[in-house]
């Protein structure tokens, strides 16, 4: 016979692992440096997007629908991001400029996991570092969650404990490249070169 503390840390280790399996299990696969794995699954691919509501870097409304009819390369961040981001923006902006004109069919998309720092102006200052065609995506902390369930993408604030404005988010660093129906295509890995990435978006683009 258990006796009951006992009979209750058993219980929750029972759903401390049942949670790790089902985060597991749905990709989630964290990183504590910030560069957080996310989903690396090949099947149930058809998870991945969906609808969504944002502003744009200019603060003008924009949904997934304005987005129809063309390819979006897509990636979430934070502008405060030391490294992960910059990195994969400028990735995914040297991918573009290999494409050449090919690259109109495709829209570039940086969706801020930082909605508070991220406003739709820090987002204009921002993506100016990087392909002329980027696009900035803020909206509000609900939006944001929103967009981010959609595309299955991780993010949690880490606070350092120094101010409430300083800190840095863990967060998912895939590359997400969606049809122009909106539906996932594929995803490229943090550390894909701009070679590779810009040879597979090709063979989507060729149908
Ligand atoms: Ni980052």
């Amino acid at each position: 016979m258990m006796n009951r503390p006992l009979g209750l840390a058993i219980t929750g280790l029972g759903i401390a692992l049942a949670v790790a399996a089902g985060l597991w299990a749905s990709g989630f696969v964290v990183d504590r440096d910030g560069t957080a794995q996310a989903p690396v699954r090949t099947s149930g691919t058809a998870l991945v997007g969906g609808p969504f509501e944002l502003v744009d870097h200019t603060g003008a409304p924009v949904t997934n629908a304005d987005f129809r009819g063309r390819h979006m390369l897509i990636f979430f961040g934070f502008t405060y991001c030391p490294d992960v981001c910059p990195t994969e923006l400028q990735v995914m902006s040297a991918a573009l400029d290999r494409l050449g004109d090919e690259a109109e069919a495709v829209q570039p998309l940086f969706i801020t996991v930082d909605p508070e720092r991220d406003t739709p102006a820090a987002m204009a200052g921002y993506i100016r570092h990087f392909h002329p065609s980027l696009r900035g995506l803020s909206g509000t902390p609900d939006q944001i969650d929103a967009v981010a369930k959609a595309y299955r993408v991780y993010y949690r604030k880490v606070q350092d404990g120094s101010s409430a404005t300083d800190y840095l988010m863990d967060h998912s660093a895939v590359v997400y490249l969606m049809g122009p129906d909106g539906t996932f295509l594929t995803h490229f890995a943090p550390g894909t070169g701009p070679d590779e990435m810009a040879d597979k978006i090709a063979t989507y683009l060729a149908g």
